[in-house]
């Protein structure tokens, strides 16, 4: 229709799997669900005295709007940072009410209209759609699978140099869970300086990085040698999407940095969309007095324990790459599809799971599930996943 815009003519129409859930839903059948990433519902002790209560201040009464976000809560970010031995300055923190609306002011700030941004695929989906909605054309390279996942390196290089503005990297990249390896990071580093790209690296996966054997990947907010926005928030660090607080940080060469961070100031002022309240209350969240990421942690490690044990069993089934974030991924026999797989799941065993195509894996019968789950229910739906492959 001609009334709308083309980066909003998306199609509406339910796929077989998503129909197939409406129904089952519909009938009141209990579904085990193992897309389950909204921590909210997955049985977290949030302890309201501690998480509702640093929300109460009487400073909350006040507003006093600052487009890059109050000092106070800038500050405390820092802090966060400073705990990692990373030194940030408070003036290069920008903050914002999510991590899309941090994408959006990053595409706003480096890209006209058709520009080109490098994004890495298998990865997450929202990403395609952040840069459609900012009239940038998201063009992808590989992250490929072969003893631990490697980003298309030279894929990269050609991209950066040919045309990309920025490029984004989830770090540890959803679903894949892994993080940019040092080479990578100096690779990549080193071709921005070359071709006068950004870097847009989202890491609010980075506190759930593997087991504790492979030493963490840094922050990129440590990173100075070409300009870099590091992107984090409390959707995942405390498992608090709702409370709507992400943050940029601001790094590279200083005159670079003083330019973006001018301008995204400039950005804020024009929707100060970051609630005061969330603001105050910061410096007592990022304490997790109720150890809210150390529960996140926990749960993840031992799901991915447990799905590590069971599948072991099964030959059929092949988890790949166990380094981080919330998601497992698992390869299947390629009898069927990924989606044909899904459908299986949820229709004999009231199963879901997500289908790879959904984060862009390509030609291969891969499935992906959320580490987030109540154990009992992930336990009981990665044994009914596991027994139906295994045949
Ligand atoms: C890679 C990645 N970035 C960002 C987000 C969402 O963050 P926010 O709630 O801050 O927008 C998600 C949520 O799933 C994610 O997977």
């Amino acid at each position: 229709m001609g009334m709308f815009s083309a980066r909003t003519e998306w199609d509406f129409q339910p796929n077989t799997l998503t129909s197939l859930l409406a129904e089952k839903r519909l009938q009141g059948e209990e579904i085990l669900d193992l897309t389950e990433s909204n921590p909210t519902r997955c049985g977290f002790d949030y302890q309201p005295q501690y998480t509702l209560e640093a929300l109460s201040t009487r400073r909350s009464l006040v507003y006093e709007p600052h487009p890059k976000g109050i000092l106070s809560a800038r500050s405390a970010v820092a802090e966060y940072y400073a705990r990692q031995g990373i030194d940030v300055n408070p003036d290069y923190i920008i903050l914002t009410a999510g991590t899309s609306e941090a994408y959006t002011f990053l595409l706003r700030l480096l890209c006209n209209g058709r520009d080109s941004v490098t994004l890495v695929k298998p990865g997450y989906p929202l990403l395609e759609y952040l840069c459609q909605m900012n009239d940038v054309v998201g063009r992808h390279v590989h992250l490929q699978y072969n003893q631990g996942w490697h980003l298309d390196l030279d894929a990269l290089k050609v991209e950066l140099a040919a045309r990309a503005k920025a490029v984004a990297l989830v770090h540890p990249n959803n679903p894949t869970g892994s993080a940019i390896r040092h080479y990578e990071r100096e690779a990549i580093v080193g071709a921005a300086i070359g071709t006068g790209a950004a870097l847009l690296v989202d890491e609010v996966f980075h506190p759930f990085q593997g087991d504790g054997t492979t030493p963490l990947a840094p922050s990129f907010a440590s990173n100075r040698g070409c300009l870099t926005f590091t992107m984090n928030g409390i959707s995942k660090l405390l498992g608090l999407p709702q409370f709507k607080l992400a943050w940029i940080v601001v790094s590279g060469p200083p005159a670079e940095v003083e330019v973006a961070v001018a301008r995204l100031e400039m950005i804020g002022d024009l929707f100060l969309s970051v609630s005061t309240p969330i603001q105050q209350a910061l410096p007592v969240l990022l304490q997790d007095p109720a150890g809210l990421t150390r529960q996140i942690k926990e749960r993840v490690g031992k799901n991915r324990a447990n799905l590590s044990a069971k599948s072991d069993k099964v030959s059929a089934v092949e988890l790949i790459g166990e380094e981080g974030g919330w998601y497992a991924v698992l390869r299947l026999p390629r009898v069927r599809t990924d989606e044909e797989w899904a459908h299986l799941f949820l229709k004999d065993l009231n199963i879901l799971v997500h289908p790879g195509c959904l984060f862009d894996f390509e030609d291969e019968a891969i499935v992906v599930v959320s580490l987030l789950q109540k154990e009992e229910i992930f336990q009981r739906a990665v044994e009914g996943v596991l027994s139906m492959v295994d045949v």
